[in-house]
């Protein structure tokens, strides 16, 4: 029996030891330690043993058992690692490819510009107002003390929709919309787009961006003006920046002067930037002609204003030290990128 006892845990032991998978195992363990099983069976003829004999063949069944048992788990938990790694293995992501990234979009440089313009305006009390892109030859022109044969409006050429409908060429037309509805006193700036019918070169498109200005009430005089670009200046290119007035003509200003900023380049000296100039140009400006004044029926004698005009893409360009404008327009993101 003692014989028969080691045959089975042998035989059970080789036969687990092949044994790679989970339905196989059970088929084994029924086999040796079902109740039907071959142990059991040899188990049952302990009633033919003697009283010596009975404990030591118990013992030994009993550690028969426990081996095999013993066996059968440790071959069940390597089954299912195995089966396990193997998942794992198929189911691996390579983790080195690169991830798909959600890319947070920044403001254009235009639109930067013009907020803190719009910013700066508002901190010195003046409200933002919105005018038409398409206007009439009157809001444009006339009003503006443009009258149709003037030589100024060579410079200003544009598209025309009709004879008397065209796209503003200046925010200027912004201003007489203005006064026509509201009177003095009156504080306002006018961001949006201009058209001309210019070539597209580094410093010219048919579309750009001007902000206007517009101050009317009384006692309004030209060191006002000049104390407001100064302090919009100052904020946006810093206290050392140098304003610089010449005298000018526009038909709706007079006295009318245009405006430079000393070079942020340089500092004044003369450089590639500033085109050995010392000062940028950036905007044009004036009191605002009596004439502009009563056409939109405010009293000259009353009232008095100042007026300007900024071209926002030379602002941006100055500001980032843009070589070239149509980069502006290009929407090159590793340009857009920088800012
Ligand atoms: N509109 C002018 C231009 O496009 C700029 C300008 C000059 C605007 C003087 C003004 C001003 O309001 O007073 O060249």
């Amino acid at each position: 029996m003692k014989e028969q006892l080691k045959k089975i845990e042998e035989l059970a032991v080789s036969e687990l030891s092949s044994c790679t998978e989970i339905k196989a195992l059970d088929e084994l363990r029924i086999k040796y330690l079902g109740k039907k099983g071959e142990l059991t069976a040899i188990l049952k003829q302990m009633g033919k043993l003697s009283a010596e004999e009975r404990p030591v063949i118990g013992q030994l069944a009993n550690k028969v058992r426990a081996d095999i048992e013993e066996t059968l788990n440790n071959k069940l938990a390597a089954i299912k690692a195995n089966a396990q790694a193997e998942k794992i293995a198929k189911e691996s992501i390579d983790i080195t490819l690169p991830g798909k990234k959600q890319t947070i979009g920044n403001l254009h440089p235009l639109t930067i510009v013009e907020n803190e313009i719009k910013d700066i305006f508002m901190g010195m009390g003046f409200n933002i107002a919105d005018g038409p892109e398409i206007d009439d030859d009157y809001h444009v022109f006339e009003a503006l003390n443009l009258p149709p044969d003037h030589p100024a409006r060579d410079t200003q050429d544009t598209f025309y929709i009709s004879d008397n409908i065209l796209l503003r060429t200046q925010t200027s037309s912004v201003q007489v919309h203005v006064m026509e509805n509201q009177k003095p006193p009156i504080r306002i700036i006018s961001p949006g787009r201009v058209y001309r019918s210019d070539a597209v070169d580094a410093t010219h498109s048919p579309i750009f961006h001007q902000i206007e200005g517009l101050v009317v009430d009384k006692g309004i005089k030209m060191s006002d003006l000049k104390g407001t670009l100064e302090m919009l200046m100052k904020k946006l290119y810093g206290n050392d920046c140098k304003l610089r007035f010449r005298p000018h003509h526009f038909p709706f200003t007079e006295p009318s002067c245009e405006v430079d900023i000393s070079c942020y380049m340089c500092g004044g000296k003369g450089c590639s930037v500033c085109k050995g100039e010392g000062f940028i140009e950036l905007l044009g400006a004036g009191m605002v002609h009596p004439k502009v004044l009563e056409g939109c029926g405010i009293d000259s004698n009353v009232y008095s204003g100042f007026a300007f005009g900024l071209g926002l893409e030379r602002m941006v360009t100055a500001r980032y030290d843009i070589s070239d404008m149509r980069l502006l327009y290009e929407n090159d993101m590793r340009f857009l990128k920088q800012f």
